[in-house]
């Protein structure tokens, strides 16, 4: 059984979503935010249909359950589960999804969990504790992002834990590579919650959608780099890579905020962004027009197809749910054009999606 973790008011999206990629499943709903995924296909044709989904936030592949009568007795079964799967010395990551259950004495009872796991596995198998969050130091990835949660790496395993009530949890093993090749699917964000810090100089709180996306990506904007930003008014997005040193295109009917007009890195443009060419390459494309969803679909492939820049972060705005079935169009032709993307439906998010990736050097392998 695979558990699959979204925002609660997106569980019966997520659910038509499952349903359409894998119609021979059974879904059964675990609570406001929670699907129990039972379904006959091999293991890769559910990873691919769950990181095909929009509104799944987390994934526990092969999840099974285990009885919580104490917080010690579940730490005893989970410790000989673990002592039975994970290679001793390899890194692995204990990660609690802490929603569920209840909290003890301020922490979680899923922590306390964590905590006795850890403290049995110094008595019983110290070897194994030593590749516990023995993250490599690549995973740490681009310092500008300050990542509280680095990206999987191919030689890392990765335990989750999760309670759907005081006496009954769930626990899923993925070994290495699982964590990395399942990324998009497996998130190694808590719960597949970004936290983003506020930033009450920016001047809106479209702030957090391009902060996530780009904790998302596990790439951040640097000082040096060029980007153009569509719909920038009133600046929240063309305002970070400012701060940190980038140069921005910035196009929009409206001027941005007066000190981001005057910033030697903005060049503004008064204009359509539907028609907003630029003269080289990029490195980004920052798009957040308000528009319809086949138009901004239509832009973001546009720019991908003409190598017009090599990442991109484009939001989807919806008007109503029926919108979310075009969002089907990108998902067919980005593989054609970039080497990785997601479309996700981010914490930020409000009635719109989010279409992030890098067009890097491969995209017209598929492009016959
Ligand atoms: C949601 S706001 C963008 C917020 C911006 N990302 C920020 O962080 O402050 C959408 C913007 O798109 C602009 N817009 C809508 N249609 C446009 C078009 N066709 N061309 C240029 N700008 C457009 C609006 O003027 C508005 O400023």
């Amino acid at each position: 059984m695979h558990l699959i973790l979204s925002a609660p008011e997106n569980r019966p999206f997520l659910e038509q979503e499952l349903l359409r990629a894998l119609p021979t499943s059974v879904l059964e709903p675990l609570g406001d935010s929670m699907l129990a995924l039972k379904a006959p296909g091999s293991w890769s044709e559910i990873r691919a249909a769950v990181g095909q989904t929009v509104f799944a936030r987390q994934w526990l592949p092969e999840a099974r359950s285990f009885p919580v009568p104490s917080i010690r007795a579940a730490a005893e079964t989970l410790v000989t589960e673990l002592i039975g799967c994970l290679p001793e010395g390899a890194p692995w990551r204990l990660q609690v999804e802490p929603r569920f259950g209840v909290a003890d004495a301020g922490r979680h009872r899923c922590e306390l969990i964590r905590d006795s796991v850890i403290e049995q596995l110094r008595k019983r198998r110290r070897s194994l504790l030593k590749g516990l969050d023995a993250v490599p130091k690549a995973a740490l990835g681009d310092p500008n992002l300050n990542r509280a949660c680095p990206l999987f790496q191919p030689e890392e395993s990765l335990v989750q834990l999760l309670l759907t009530s005081l006496e009954v949890g769930f626990l899923s093993i993925l070994p290495a590579p699982g964590p990395f090749t399942s990324m998009g699917c497996v998130s190694p964000f808590p719960l597949g919650e970004v936290p983003v810090a506020v930033d009450k100089a920016a001047p809106s709180r479209a702030f957090a959608k391009l902060a996530e996306s780009e904790q998302r990506m596990g790439r951040a904007i640097v000082a040096g780099e060029t980007c153009v930003d569509l719909g920038a008014a009133p600046g929240s997005w063309t305002y970070q890579p400012v701060q940190r040193g980038a140069r921005v295109i910035a196009v929009d009917r409206s001027p941005l905020r007066d000190d981001l007009m005057r910033s030697p890195r903005v060049t503004f443009h008064q204009g359509d962004a539907f028609r907003f060419v630029p003269e080289a390459p990029v490195d980004w494309l920052l798009c957040d027009v308000i528009a319809a969803p086949e138009r901004s679909i239509g832009l973001v492939l546009e720019w991908v197809r003409e190598r017009r820049c090599r990442y991109f972060v484009v939001t989807i705005k919806f008007k109503g749910q029926e919108d979310y079935a075009q969002l089907d169009v990108l998902k067919r032709e980005m593989p054609r054009w970039v080497e990785s993307f997601q479309v996700l439906h981010l914490c930020a998010n409000k009635n719109e999606a989010c279409v992030f990736g890098t067009v890097g050097d491969g995209p017209l392998k598929n492009a016959g």
